[in-house]
């Protein structure tokens, strides 16, 4: 995936983080191997600091893989906390599982195996947190599903929203044309992003750290 930001830019950010836990470097490490896209240390980050900002006692997480984001996620709601893991891929949830353990945060995630839109509608409560990483095609689905899902205040999040830049080619100046834009998922991330800005439910920003986080808060 090519980068949004410069890649010296890109570099310098990630040289600075600190050094994750040992079961943090090991997902990496597999995500890397087995070319898992995970948001990675720089937004796991991202992540922890905004559900510490809002108090956040319950997250709600729509394609999950092999929990890497989860795990963030349920450091920052810390004990007593609960996440919501889910994945339609039983393997990836029974490795997600054996993570969670090492992380020592297994007693605060109830993992679900299935469509993550399904599971969603399944529930009845709001959440502090809703983080939507599942198909990009179904982003505009999930936005006309979250704002009776995230409490006001909340946040809605959402990866990829930059789609390696290709939402500014399908978005923008019709002359230009660059592989891949114009299909179903790069339309999918443009609605979401259109969706968001111009919505009264919620106040948007696309944060443009690695591929494109957007953060709305529940008005
Ligand atoms: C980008 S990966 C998730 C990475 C994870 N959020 C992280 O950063 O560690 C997307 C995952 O969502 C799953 N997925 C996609 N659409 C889904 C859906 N509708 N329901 C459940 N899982 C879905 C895929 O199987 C894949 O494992």
């Amino acid at each position: 995936m090519p980068n949004i930001t410069d890649e010296q830019v890109e570099n310098y950010l990630y040289a600075m983080l600190p050094p994750r836990e040992l079961v943090l470097q090991e997902i990496e490490r597999q995500a890397k191997e087995r070319d898992i896209p995970i948001v990675g240390p720089a937004v796991g980050r991202l992540f922890y600091q905004y559900a510490k900002l809002i108090n956040a006692k319950t997250v709600f997480e729509m394609g999950s893989a092999i929990g890497y984001s989860t795990i963030w996620w349920a450091k920052a709601v810390g004990e007593g906390g609960k996440v919501h893991y889910t994945d339609g891929s039983r393997k990836n949830a029974d490795e997600a599982r054996r993570y969670f353990d090492q992380a020592g945060v297994a007693d605060r995630i109830e993992v679900h195996v299935g469509d993550a839109l399904e599971v969603l509608s399944e529930r009845k409560e709001q959440f502090d947190i809703l983080f939507s990483d599942v198909d990009k095609h179904d982003y505009p689905r999930v936005f006309n599903m979250a704002a009776a899902r995230v409490r006001k205040g909340g946040l809605f999040l959402t990866d990829n929203t930059l789609w390696s830049g290709k939402v500014a080619y399908a978005a923008g100046n019709p002359q230009l044309s660059k592989p891949g834009a114009g299909d179903k998922e790069t339309e999918g991330v443009v609605e979401l992003n259109r969706l968001l800005y111009s919505s009264a439910d919620w106040y948007t920003t696309i944060i443009p750290l690695r591929d494109g986080v957007a953060v709305a808060m529940r008005l």
